[in-house]
């Protein structure tokens, strides 16, 4: 009873008792997550055992998602937490609870028959290997899935990071997927990202003549820890961005809440896009607002990146 009493001896750190892996075929990659706060409160603690241990397993290619939770002790008492209900409800209704056997079993039958429910939208090679981007279809039942199977990584990943409402038609969903050339093992999710779509009234008389005019507000993007620093988010930027700039109802490209990370990657990736467009060492000599607007339009390019963008460029000419 003494011990009972002893609210240290039965709290747990949320962020070290959940373990989150990607398996295959083959085994499990294992990583930590970074935030718990929007699943078990600001304290990111879970109250009531001992040794407690909450395992989100992954399949790497359909997402499919194992959840088994284990303890030394729990306290038996109404104000103990359970982490199961906290996180079923966070998780696909397909979600297998404890029984790894039907869970490996579900993943065999659904990999047989998987087809990945989107449209490709570009493909690259990036150190002798190759990925692919499709573009989740939202409209049907496994995109949708699959989106539900995702989504949890937000809210683990992404400081303030919420759901979103995947039915209204305006979010779109792109994924990366690297191509394996083992059979066993045919693709793995490395990341997503998830869009909204703004329409921009181009005005009366331009809407009368067909003229259609769209934003992207990159919402939330996400490379999974285990594929994170080696090039591949700045790639899956740039390949998306190049797509949206060939197509001419989009008229800029912007991002809600950019965290620093972000930011750091996606100014390389727009600072050698510019290497490869302009020629940086003319540009001091063109800076005129009229010039600035063309060519920001032209990239399109928020105001406030656009700004960020030339102000490295000239401290870099004049180191
Ligand atoms: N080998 C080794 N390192 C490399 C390579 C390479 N081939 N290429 C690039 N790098 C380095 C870069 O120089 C950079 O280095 P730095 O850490 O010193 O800045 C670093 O890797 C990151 O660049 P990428 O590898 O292109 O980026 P990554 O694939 O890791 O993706 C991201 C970046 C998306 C921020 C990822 O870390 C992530 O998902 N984090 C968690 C979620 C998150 O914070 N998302 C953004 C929130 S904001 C929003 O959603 C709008």
């Amino acid at each position: 009873m003494a011990d009972q009493l002893k609210a240290e001896l039965w709290t747990s750190s949320s962020n070290e008792a959940l373990k989150l892996f990607i398996a295959d075929s083959e085994g499990a990659v294992s990583f930590p997550p970074v935030f718990t706060y929007p699943i078990f409160g600001d304290s990111e603690t879970i109250y009531g055992y001992q040794g407690l241990e909450i395992l989100l397993c992954f399949n790497h290619y359909t997402f499919r998602p194992f959840l088994n939770i284990r303890y030394d002790k729990k306290l038996e008492m109404p104000n103990v937490e359970d982490p199961k209900s906290k996180l079923l409800t966070l998780l696909s209704k397909q979600t297998v609870f404890k029984d790894e056997v039907k869970w490996v079993d579900e993943v065999k039958n659904e990999i047989a028959n998987y087809q990945i429910p989107g449209q490709l939208v570009d493909d690259f090679e990036q150190d002798n290997e190759s990925y692919e981007i499709y573009k989740l279809d939202l409209t049907s039942d496994s995109g949708l899935e699959l989106h539900q199977r995702l989504q949890i990584l937000v809210l683990l990943f992404i400081e303030a990071g919420s759901y979103i409402d995947s039915n209204d038609p305006l979010w779109n969903v792109y994924v990366l997927y690297k191509v394996s050339p083992n059979e066993k093992n045919p693709r793995s999710i490395i990341g997503f990202t998830t869009i909204y779509q703004y329409w921009k009234y181009p005005g009366a008389k331009a809407f009368d003549e067909g003229l259609r005019e769209t934003r992207l507000k990159i919402s939330q993007f996400i490379i999974l820890p285990p594929y994170q620093g080696k090039g591949l988010g700045q790639l899956f930027y740039s390949r998306l961005f190049g797509n949206w700039l060939k197509n001419e109802e989009i008229v800029e490209i912007v991002v809600e809440d950019p965290n620093e990370q972000f930011d750091d990657m996606r100014d390389r990736a727009d600072l050698s896009f510019l290497n490869k467009q302009l020629d940086l060492n003319l540009i001091n000599t063109k800076l005129t607002p009229g010039w600035i607007e063309l060519t920001r339009k032209k990239f399109k390019l928020e105001k406030r990146q656009f700004a960020r963008l030339l102000e490295m460029i000239l401290l870099y000419k004049l180191k």
